[in-house]
Formats: C-alpha cells, sequence, structure tokens
C-alpha cells in the first residue's frame, strides 16, 4: 500500500534539487533579486503542482528528465504568482510558507521584480523543454483569460457581496487553472491518449477548485503553525470566498463531492490510479 507522504516527500526532495539548478545562484549578479528568487522558491510550500504534473506523466506513460523541468517551470510561476498575491496592493500579507512575505524580507520593488523573472524563467525552460502546445496553454492558463483573470475579480470583489456563480468563477480562474494544467501537462508530456487526457483534465479542475475552497476555509479553520501564513485575513479583507457565500459546513461538502468526483475520474485508468486518488485524498485531508 503507497504510503502518500512518503511519496509527497520522495517527489518534493527531486523537484527541489533540480530546481536548485534551474535558479540563478545566489552570488550572480544582480544578486538581490537572485536571492529574492530563492528565498521564495525554497522557503517550503508543498510543491503540489509539479507533483501533480509528475504523478500524471507516471500514470500514462514514462517520465523523462525533461518533464521534471516542465514540472519546476509549474512551481516557478505559482511562486510568482504567491509573491505578487502577498504585495501590499493585493492582499498585504506579511507571512508566507512560514517566514516574512518577500516584500518584507527584501522590498516591494525586489518582490514584484523577482515574481516577474520567475515569470520569465519559467516560460524560458518551458519553450526549451515542452511542446509548443502545451506552452500557448500555459500561458493561456495564466493570463488574464485564466489565474490573472481571477485574481483581478478577487481584488474588485474584496467588500462585496458575491452570487456563488461569481465566486466560482474566482476560485475556478486564480486557482483550478494552474492546477488543471499540471496535471495535463504530465499527461500531455506522458503521451496521454485522448480519452485518458480527458479524465485526467476532469481530475485536475475538480482538484483545483476543491484545493482553493480548502484553502478558504482553513483561513478560518486552520493556524499559523500548520499553513506557514496569517489566518483570518480574507474575513479581515472581506474576501470573496466560499464560506462566505455558501457557509463553512456546505463548503466542506462542496469540496469532499468535488474530491470524490475528481477519483472517480479516475476509474477508466484501473487500479493504477492510486497515487493521484491519494494526492486527492492529501488535499481533503487538509481540511481536518
Ligand atoms: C496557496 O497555494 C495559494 C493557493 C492557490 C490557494 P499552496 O497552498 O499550494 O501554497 P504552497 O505552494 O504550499 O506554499
Ligand atoms: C491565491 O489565492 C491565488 C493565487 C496566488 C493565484 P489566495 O490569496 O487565497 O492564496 P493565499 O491564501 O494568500 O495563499
Ligand atoms: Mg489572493
Ligand atoms: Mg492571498
Ligand atoms: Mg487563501
Amino acid at each position: 500500500m503507497l504510503n502518500v507522504q512518503d511519496y509527497l516527500r520522495e517527489k518534493c526532495a527531486l523537484i527541489d534539487s533540480r530546481l536548485e539548478r534551474l535558479l540563478p545562484s545566489a552570488e550572480e549578479s544582480p544578486t538581490s533579486v537572485h536571492q529574492a528568487m530563492r528565498y521564495s522558491v525554497f522557503a517550503g510550500g508543498k510543491r503540489l503542482r509539479p507533483i501533480l504534473t509528475l504523478a500524471a506523466c507516471e500514470l500514462v506513460g514514462e517520465m523523462k528528465e525533461d518533464f521534471l523541468d516542465v514540472a519546476c517551470a509549474l512551481e516557478m510561476i505559482h511562486t510568482y504568482s504567491l509573491i505578487h498575491d502577498d504585495l501590499p496592493c493585493m492582499d498585504d500579507d506579511d507571512f508566507r510558507r512560514g517566514k516574512p512575505s518577500l516584500h518584507k524580507a527584501f522590498t516591494v520593488g525586489i518582490a514584484v521584480l523577482a515574481g516577474d523573472a520567475l515569470h520569465a524563467l519559467a516560460f524560458e525552460i518551458l519553450a526549451a523543454k515542452a511542446p509548443l502546445a502545451l506552452v500557448v496553454e500555459v500561458a493561456q492558463a495564466i493570463g488574464s483569460r485564466g489565474m490573472i483573470g481571477g485574481q483581478v475579480l478577487d481584488l474588485e470583489s474584496e467588500g462585496k457581496e458575491l452570487t456563488p456563480h461569481q465566486v466560482e468563477y474566482i476560485h475556478q480562474h486564480k486557482t483550478a487553472f494552474l492546477i488543471r494544467t499540471a496535471v495535463r501537462a504530465g499527461a500531455i508530456c506522458g503521451g496521454a491518449e485522448e480519452k485518458q487526457l480527458a479524465a485526467l483534465t476532469l481530475y485536475g479542475e475538480r482538484v483545483g477548485l476543491a484545493f482553493q475552497i480548502i484553502d478558504d476555509i482553513l483561513d478560518v479553520r486552520g493556524s499559523y503553525e500548520d499553513l506557514g501564513k496569517e489566518v483570518g485575513a480574507d474575513q479581515a479583507r472581506e474576501k470573496a470566498t466560499y464560506p462566505k457565500v455558501f457557509g463553512l459546513e456546505d463548503s466542506r461538502e462542496m469540496a469532499e463531492k468535488l474530491i470524490q468526483e475528481a477519483k472517480d475520474s479516475l476509474v477508466p485508468f484501473g487500479p493504477d490510479t492510486h497515487v493521484l486518488s491519494k494526492i486527492a485524498d492529501f488535499v481533503v485531508q487538509r481540511m481536518g
């Protein structure tokens, strides 16, 4: 029986050692921005997105060296999004991954630039290592019709009453799109057949939406010690969250249902899906 914690630890170590090689050294000029990029990338983090890429790839095909770079590029994009998300002009959060946020440890200017540089480095890697169609797909998933679009709505919805449809739109765009793309990236790199890709796309969508709902729940119910970021921040900023729109109990049920749907989408693969299935369980278990 696979122990998912061991699997996650093993993949984290693999991803971290590749990120170590992909990021410019802290001694390379301009040192401030390179130090800042490293500070945020190596502050911790669950590495969920690159792990999903590797797990999806292993499910449908053979894992190759280049695909690890693709997975790391997605983690760089995610880290850039967190750096910018924490800025005073965005969520204004002082802690991330158990340490002061990048703009606190360095400056706002360096935090903006380190985020930009991680974004650029990610596409440099993707352009070199991923099929062109996947590079296009990643760009679409994180642009103004994807993650950034979600972040815009998130920002503009502070203090407003949202409909269920609107909050779902925000969560799908700001978080689920990149998670779905991480799963699809692994499937595409692994050479998935059309039906396999469709099933994994559904899995990524459901896990992605559940992940943001659970992040909202943890902002109410979690602790700094467990999350490495300050809790209660959403309520303080009157953010559009699932607990705010649906209440805690319904949000919890919705996340559980989505995780079940994600696991159901793996059924066509037969019994070999245990890693992705357990990762889905891991996501929902974070709720406690
Ligand atoms: C936090 O993502 C931001 C969201 C999209 C909810 P994670 O919870 O995956 O953050 P790290 O990478 O583990 O720090
Ligand atoms: C972040 O959502 C989504 C992106 C960075 C794209 P949140 O604002 O809820 O993430 P946390 O709670 O700060 O980690
Ligand atoms: Mg935010
Ligand atoms: Mg935030
Ligand atoms: Mg949050």
